[in-house]
């Protein structure tokens, strides 16, 4: 655990909510933009929801663990789907997390933050037997139970975020297509559980909604990438500030846009750009003109 003696209670908390940094296409002057604004302000935590690199090869762990390392702020990292061993079918099965070793005091690290948890909730596996390929989401009963046993061991009155890379939604908005196996339930016990948030990535576009789930509703809050792998906004990370029973997001990016013109309305299937005219565009409509290469 980090202590963080700056914070008194009550006092708002400052979270900085990075996501899909993908080394091994990150754009380099986002990064320095998001690394100096984080040596500079302090945030009280950094939050990675995933993605740290492309395809999981030796380099691009060695770029992203340097330079997450080299954040002098408590960091709490959750795995997306291209950390996972690709090409190592061997790894992928055996030591999914093994290219993690350099910063595993960070993966899902908790934070003493006070009165405030970030709980991790894994949405990545190595493998899928409902489909292929196996990018989008799955909330396994083992996953669900580990997150919700965190929570209920948390003393009684603590705020509680929730750290995934897939946002929960379980069927895209326009045709039902299936997106993250065991969402609805997933989001159906975290909003009884009164969760704050539920913090993801993937998408590649910032976005703040709150779904009525039959058990309520859940804030979910989504980062953009710092990637050059843009969907429709430019390079982001989301500032959160907790206050009280309170949040407040700004989307903040080199650009200056204004977060309502940088969050998309609805969840997309994933980060790759909008090309068909029914899916989600972001206000400020910053889709590449070509696909941005996926290797
Ligand atoms: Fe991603
Ligand atoms: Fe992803």
């Amino acid at each position: 655990m980090l202590p963080d003696n700056s914070l008194s209670p009550g006092e708002p908390i400052r979270l900085f909510h990075l996501s899909d940094i993908h080394f091994g296409l990150e754009d380099e002057s986002a990064l320095a933009w998001a690394k100096s604004c984080i040596a500079r302000e302090k945030p009280h935590a950094v939050a990675i929801t995933g993605d740290l690199t492309m395809r999981a090869r030796h380099p691009e762990f060695a770029a992203a663990t340097n330079w997450i390392k080299a954040l002098d702020v408590p960091v709490t990292v959750e795995v997306g789907n291209h950390d996972i061993p690709y090409f190592n079918l061997y790894e992928r099965f055996f030591a999914p997390y093994k290219r993690f070793h350099a910063i595993e005091n960070m993966v899902e690290a908790k934070l003493h933050l006070p009165g405030l948890a970030i709980v991790p909730l894994k949405t990545t596996t190595r493998a899928q037997w409902q489909r292929f390929p196996w990018s989008n989401g799955w909330v396994t009963e083992k996953a669900l139970a580990e997150t919700l046993a965190a929570i209920d061991a948390l003393p009684a009155g603590t705020r509680v975020l929730i750290a995934a890379h897939h946002p929960l939604t379980e069927r895209r908005a326009k045709d039902g297509k299936l997106l993250t196996i065991n969402g609805t339930r997933t989001m159906e016990v975290l909003a009884e559980r009164k969760v704050m948030a539920v913090l993801s990535g993937h998408i590649h576009d910032a976005f703040d909604l709150t779904a009525e789930t039959r058990r309520g509703p859940l804030r979910m809050i989504g980062a953009g990438t710092l990637s050059k792998r843009i969907r429709s906004t430019p390079p982001s990370f989301n500032e959160i500030t907790i206050d009280g029973d309170r949040i407040k997001v700004v989307a903040r990016n080199l650009e200056h846009v204004p977060t309502a013109a940088m969050q998309i309305d609805q969840v997309p299937e994933n980060a790759l750009p909008p090309r068909e005219p029914d899916e989600p565009v972001a206000p400020v409509g910053a889709v590449p003109p070509v696909d941005p290469p996926v290797h």
